[in-house]
């Protein structure tokens, strides 16, 4: 299965922050954006990862990640010129994809939960069709909105609803069986100039194969698109890395524990950082795992 992380847009809500440097990039308290979501397709066991973005990001973010190779992984580049919807990634990914399933998160958004790892590796498995994440939310207006019937099967998706029909809505992870280039392929810019995701998946959702998981209450999803979210983003991470003594979206120790790289190369990723104590984190992990 392949990998995308859609990293594109001009993060306008969070001016000035963004007026010379992408939203991905800012952090979220002790780590780039970017990470968390990269953290997301790790866990999913996901090692071809696509980096989507704009042209003048691009740069930065190979700066900051590379090949991937310090991780295990392999990450490639393509830029969106413009910002023309969420489903244009699989079209500038075709040849990425290349006819493979492929998962898709946003850039933004941050994932954590006891067993979520679980919840991936089912996804995974047992794809048939598409898989995306329900979340509830006080103000479904704002997003994607699944609606569930009462044997958990999904029965309608609406792009930001006047009139929500349920508050499940739908967050940026997306798993998709290889027939998702065609139906991005097939689909029109909706008023606003963009393919967006809602259309695509409700194409699955007509064809009886599109599947929402609920990620229940005891769950975290955030998105970091305005300051305040981006603010509170930052203090969920910090309180629970300060009580717990774990990082969360520590792209090497996943590399490690996932198995894609050795604790030597783990040790030597964290010596690079060791004025840090994230460095030194990955230092202790590697030790520790070794
Ligand atoms: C996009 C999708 C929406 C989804 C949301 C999750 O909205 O269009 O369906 O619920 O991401 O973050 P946007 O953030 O682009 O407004």
């Amino acid at each position: 299965m392949k990998g995308i992380v859609l990293a594109g847009g001009n993060g306008t809500r969070l001016h000035p922050l963004t007026l010379a440097t992408s939203k991905q990039l800012l952090p979220i308290y002790d780590k780039p954006m970017i990470y968390y979501p990269i953290s997301v397709l790790m866990l999913a066991h996901i090692r071809d990862i696509l980096i989507i973005s704009t042209p003048d990001t691009l740069p930065s973010l190979q700066a900051l990640l590379g090949d991937g190779s310090h991780l295990g992984v392999n990450f490639s580049y393509v830029p969106q010129p413009e910002p023309r919807g969420i489903a244009e990634a699989f079209l500038l990914g075709d040849a990425h994809i290349d006819g493979d399933p492929c998962a898709l998160v946003l850039g933004d958004n941050l994932f954590h939960g006891a067993g979520f790892p679980d919840l991936l590796r089912r996804a995974r498995e047992e794809l048939d069709g598409c898989v995306m994440f329900g979340y509830p939310v006080s103000d479904p207006e704002r997003y994607g909105i699944g609606e569930l019937d009462a044997e958990g099967r999904l029965i309608s998706i609406e792009e930001k609803p006047a009139l929500p029909r349920s508050d499940q809505a739908i967050t940026g992870l997306y798993f998709y069986d290889k027939q998702v280039v065609d139906i991005a392929r097939e689909q029109r810019p909706s008023a606003r100039g963009e393919l967006e995701i809602t259309d695509v998946n409700r194409v699955y959702l007509e064809q009886g194969k599109a599947n929402l998981v609920p990620l229940g209450r005891g769950f975290t999803w955030l998105d970091a698109g305005t300051h305040q979210s981006l603010l509170e983003a930052s203090q969920y991470v910090q309180i629970l890395e300060r009580r717990q003594g774990v990082r969360v979206a520590c792209l090497e120790e996943i590399a490690l524990r996932m198995g894609f790289i050795d604790a030597d190369a783990c040790y030597r990723r964290g010596t690079e950082m060791s004025q840090s104590v994230y460095g030194r984190y990955v230092m202790d992990i590697a030790r520790s795992l070794a």
